[in-house]
């Protein structure tokens, strides 16, 4: 039997809207709350939106076409999809769900959880009237050097084993009854504390400068290569590309589905929410700037000092209801990176069962307290160190890298236009042919620019200034060991179906 085919076995989406809801659910993430804003700002604001739409339409959409008409196709996780294509390309597949499995999802879920103790603290604006201090020195009790790890902070440890507990809860309960359904909570929840969000942040005083200096668009940035390099790397990220993901969920996806129209409506959804996200995020920066007359440009500060600096400060300085505003801000963190943190379990559970058939409850039950404990390195003093080196190496390279494998995969050994042919025959939306060069030759050129140009730039300086010990170590050996990690488990025989 052909391998990742268990049609029999194979769970399914209750509802296709259960399906859309669940991948939304995966690209929303914290990536869009604190990344894409201060992305924009910093890259000539409105003028990066020409990039960012350009990456979205070139690279992003065709790509996820790619990813779901694979799954579809194939009926399999990422490994039994490549290794559908070609049995000397399975480890590919395991190289994408291990690294997020044993890399992206570990300090992910950190981050929820500082995101979750940061919700827990808003009652009653526990972090004082020096939030830096606060976060640096209290909560994270930061040490000196990614070399000195330090204790595990037992309030991290706390929230983590929270995170840890509903991302077991939800993959543990299956497609329908666990990813969807909690999907289909999350996701209007999480538009509804959006737009309270939103609303509410434009009606404070000096929101309007705010809105203008993230919108205002600056055209000279375009011509810095770094600014559109910053757009296709962030829409291969917030899309969740290249992990693995869409190939699993749309694995459970019925015969007769709209590949096309629901990547466009995946893509839509995401970048629509990024936009407003950024709205509300520099209402009220705007609105911390005109409280303290400064301009607003010395008050931003980008990702995690934006959430759990700036943030508090800015929440701290609202005359009413501060506490709830601090809870919706969290909330929507924490609603919108759980639901990323369960696609990452689910890619590797459903991996897994493909090849191994392993029971799904224990299976997650394992992963989930191996994930637990996994994570805690980055729940250390020196955590913060280990987080900003692991991410900036497995989405640089292995996620870059995973992405040109793929394409080259699919669109030189599979061939493009077999697969094109696939979904044409299942969805009503035609692709044309423009599809077939975009997945061959556009994509993996542009993959290789952001690769090679990332390289030369940490060649020329470690990055962050980062010892160069700790990079190699910490970063490449992680990046390596997933890759020889994926190949022994592509080594081993797949079991049977004992029909
Ligand atoms: N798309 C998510 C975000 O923007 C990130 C993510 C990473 C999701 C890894 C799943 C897996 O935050």
């Amino acid at each position: 039997m052909k391998k990742g085919i268990t049609a029999t076995h194979r769970p399914q989406w209750k509802t296709h809207i259960g399906f859309l809801l669940a991948a939304i659910g995966s690209a929303i993430g914290l990536g869009n709350i604190w990344r894409f804003p201060y992305l924009c700002y910093k890259n000539g604001g409105g003028a990066f939106l020409i990039p960012y739409f350009l990456a979205l339409v070139i690279v992003g959409i065709p790509f996820m076409i790619l990813e779901i008409g694979l799954g579809h196709k194939m009926r399999g996780s990422a490994p039994a999809s490549c290794a559908g294509v070609s049995s000397r390309w399975e480890w590919l597949g395991w190289w994408q769900v291990i690294f997020v499995m044993f890399g992206i999802v570990l300090y992910y879920s950190v981050i929820v959880a500082w995101c979750f103790y940061y919700l827990l603290l808003s009652f009653g604006l526990k972090w004082g009237a020096d939030p830096n201090a606060f976060f640096f020195n209290d909560f994270l009790m930061i040490s000196e050097s990614p070399f000195e790890v330090g204790n595990i902070r037992l309030p991290i440890l706390f929230s983590l084993a929270v995170v840890w507990f509903l991302n077991w809860f939800i993959v543990f309960r299956g497609v329908e009854k666990g990813l969807e359904k909690a999907n289909k909570l999350f996701m209007p929840l999480l538009l509804f504390l959006i737009l309270v969000l939103v609303g509410w942040s434009i009606s404070l005083p000096g929101s309007s400068e705010g809105i203008g200096v993230y919108l205002k668009p600056d055209f000279e940035r375009l011509k810095d290569i770094g600014v559109w390099i910053d757009a296709v790397s962030q829409i291969f990220f917030t899309l969740s590309l290249g992990f693995g993901i869409l190939v699993a969920y749309a694995s459970y996806l019925p015969k007769k589905s709209q590949i096309v129209k629901d990547s466009v409506t995946i893509s839509v959804a995401n970048c629509f929410f990024s936009l407003l996200a950024g709205v509300a995020v520099f209402s009220i920066v705007g609105y911390m700037a005109h409280e303290l007359s400064v301009p607003v440009d010395k008050v931003v500060s980008k990702s995690i000092g934006l959430a759990f600096v700036v943030f508090p400060t800015a929440i701290g300085m609202l005359p009413a209801f501060s506490q709830l505003f601090g809870v919706l801000f969290f909330g929507c963190l924490v609603i919108a990176g759980l639901s990323s943190s369960v696609s990452i379990l689910e890619a590797f559970t459903s991996s897994a069962i493909d090849k191994f058939h392993y029971s799904r409850k224990t299976l997650v039950s394992v992963l989930a307290v191996a994930g637990f404990f996994g994570s805690t390195i980055f729940a250390s003093q020196g955590g913060l160190f280990w987080l900003d080196i692991v991410d900036h190496f497995l989405t640089q390279y292995g996620l870059v890298l995973a992405g040109i494998l793929e394409c080259i995969l699919i669109g030189w050994i599979y061939k493009a236009h077999v697969l094109r042919k696939h979904i044409n025959s299942v969805s009503q939306l035609r692709l044309l042919s423009w599809w077939d060069y975009a997945v061959k030759i556009v994509i993996p050129a542009t993959l290789v620019v952001i690769l090679v140009n990332g390289f030369i730039k940490e060649v020329a300086s470690p990055y962050e200034g980062y010892p160069w010990l700790a990079i190699v170590l910490i970063g490449r050996d992680w990046v390596i060991l997933t890759l020889f990690l994926a190949m022994i488990v592509a080594a081993r025989p797949w079991k049977d179906y004992q029909e």
